[in-house]
């Protein structure tokens, strides 16, 4: 289940005592109470860290000992459940999956890290935005397995060669690193984006599926592949390192010659 860092009383805990090695950065958050702001602004906060520390720890860290009306969202921490996609440093990623030693300033200068919500979603506090567009969309290209006629009385066999067929794209964890990287989504918010199209790849090219004509003709619409520009923000922003430009291109060539 993904926790959300919610409002907090704003109570403190002691702050722990800072480790041996540890450095000092400064996170620089993107804020925005929707009860009090009528902008966003940045706050900054000064950390005692580590180089293996994660982002996600500095933002315990300011959470627990700073200010405890942070709020943003995680669950597993380890890079399985994509509820804590992020820009970090202008860049989407998961902050349980980004060590602070890939990110430090040279030696003798100040790391500066900046944190913000991903772009493209409506911010409803902070660090948490709505991800709600994005799962329309990802519900929207029927992404289940889809067949018709008798049930079967045993399993529905598949080979080794056609299981491979659809591997990479079955890694998604629906992060929305993607989905929220992509230019022509800030700015046509009503495509599809590569999470969906990824999501109905993932069961296009399923051989023991029969909803990919469906699927086809939902992103054949003006909303659909036809959008993507081919620009690989998508696959530079998965976490899980899927071919996501490549899955679309499939997608764009099984509705032009009519082939999975
Ligand atoms: S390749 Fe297509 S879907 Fe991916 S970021 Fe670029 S325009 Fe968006
Ligand atoms: S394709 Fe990659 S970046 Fe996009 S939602 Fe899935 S795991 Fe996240
Ligand atoms: S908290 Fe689960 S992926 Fe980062």
């Amino acid at each position: 289940m993904t926790a959300t860092a919610e409002v907090s009383t704003g109570s403190r805990g002691a702050q722990p005592p800072v480790p041996d090695g540890a450095i000092t950065v400064t996170l620089k958050i993107r804020r925005f109470n929707p009860e009090v702001d009528d902008e966003p602004r940045w706050d900054e906060f000064e950390i005692p860290a580590l180089p293996s520390d994660r982002v996600l720890n500095l933002l315990h860290y300011v959470k627990w000992y700073l200010d405890g009306t942070l709020t943003f969202r995680r669950s597993c921490a380890h890079g399985i459940c994509g509820s804590d996609a992020m820009r970090i440093n202008g860049v989407n990623r998961l902050a349980c999956k980004v060590l602070l030693k890939d990110l430090l300033a040279p030696k003798g200068k100040q790391t500066t890290i900046t944190i913000e919500p991903i772009k493209g979603l409506p911010v409803n506090k902070d660090l948490l935005v709505d991800m709600e567009p994005f799962f329309e969309a990802f519900r929207a290209v029927k992404p289940y397995l889809i067949t018709y006629g008798n049930e079967p009385t045993r399993e529905r066999i598949q080979s080794v060669a056609d299981r491979e067929r659809f591997d990479d794209t079955t890694k998604c964890i629906l992060c929305a690193c993607c989905t929220t990287s992509c230019p022509v989504y800030w700015t046509e918010g009503s495509y599809f984006g590569p999470a969906a199209i990824v999501n109905a790849h993932r069961f296009i090219f399923d051989s023991r599926d029969e909803g990919a004509e469906e699927r086809l003709d939902i992103l054949n619409d003006i909303d659909g592949v036809w959008r993507c520009r081919t620009t690989f923000n998508c696959t530079d922003a998965c976490p899980r390192g899927i071919q996501v430009t490549k899955a679309i291109q499939e997608v764009k060539r099984a509705l032009l010659f009519k082939r999975i």
